[in-house]
């Protein structure tokens, strides 16, 4: 289904590990859309190698940059430019990481020097993304920039640990950042609030089936997939949603709106 939504439209998309992440599945509709753009990755995820599949699939250029390397972004920003023929008007941060999370760290007895990792990662990473575009005045008037975020940034799920803290600083940083780009340069930035999903990021996190179940039930329209999850992105990155900035856009099935569904109380009176 192509309505060339992105037609002629420029972007980097960050964090497509493999075929199950969000990002790969907004660089294939973005493609579809009509847009141009390049891949990025840290450059340990690329020796996966996977993300070569992606790239001859869309058309598009791999440009390796660590996120919390400003020297990368820079390069990342300056090639990407040079590649597509212009300036950009797209640019999505699907990026998580916490060390301790990985390893399985208990909320009482984190490690400081992975939890500064942790806020690096998967919030302060957004912050230099957009100072580099910012410096390289890498981005169009009405261009959009999106990070997507989890509803662990407002109420606590045991387990996302120091996740929650990234997710309430990434989606601070997308409201201080926005009033500055919509200032400088009519640019919007929003953060996408997804349903658990399937994903190595996902997966990654202690209880994460329960997690999804319990979520499905909780939400009435059942948990948003990462397929429609790429199709928000893709509305967000038109022409549609140019008046739409410093929000945080919930994309979960009506889950963050529910006190108790009929399919909770349905389990709870078996
Ligand atoms: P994923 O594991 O496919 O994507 C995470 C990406 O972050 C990977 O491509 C990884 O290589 C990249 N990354 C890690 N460290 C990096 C670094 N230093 N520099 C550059 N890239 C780096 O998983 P998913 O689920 O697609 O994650 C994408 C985003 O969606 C993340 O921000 C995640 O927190 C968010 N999200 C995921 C949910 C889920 O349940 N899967 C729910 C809500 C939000």
């Amino acid at each position: 289904m192509s309505n060339n939504l992105l037609k002629g439209k420029r972007g980097i998309i960050f964090g497509a590990l493999d075929e199950n992440s969000i990002a790969w599945k907004v660089a294939l509709k973005a493609n579809e859309q009509g847009a141009s753009f390049t891949l990025t990755n840290a450059p340990i995820a690329l020796r996966m190698g996977a993300i070569n599949q992606l790239a001859e699939q869309c058309g598009a250029e791999v440009i390796p940059a660590d996120a919390t390397s400003v020297e990368d972004l820079e390069n990342l920003f300056t090639k990407s430019q040079e590649v597509l023929g212009g300036k950009l008007d797209f640019v999505l941060h699907s990026i998580g990481m916490s060390p301790n999370v990985r390893k399985n760290k208990e909320y009482g007895d984190l490690n400081y020097d992975w939890m500064l990792k942790t806020m690096d990662i998967s919030a302060i990473s957004f912050h230099k993304v957009m100072a580099v575009a910012e410096k390289q005045e890498a981005m169009n008037e009405w261009g959009s920039i999106l990070a997507l975020t989890y509803i662990a940034a407002q109420r606590t799920f045991p387990d996302y640990s120091d996740m929650a803290q990234a997710k309430a600083m990434l989606e601070s940083i997308a409201r201080s950042y926005g009033e500055r780009f919509a200032r400088l340069k009519k640019v919007r930035v929003n953060t996408i609030s997804q349903s658990p999903t399937m994903t190595t990021a996902g997966s990654g996190v202690g209880g994460f089936d329960v997690f999804m179940d319990y979520a499905e039930k909780m939400s009435p329209l059942g948990n948003a997939s990462a397929e429609s999850c790429a199709d928000y992105c893709i509305s967000m990155f038109s022409d549609l949603t140019k008046m739409v900035t410093m929000q945080n856009l919930m994309h979960d099935g009506g889950f963050s709106s529910s006190g108790i569904t009929q399919d909770i109380i349905d389990q709870m009176t078996k």
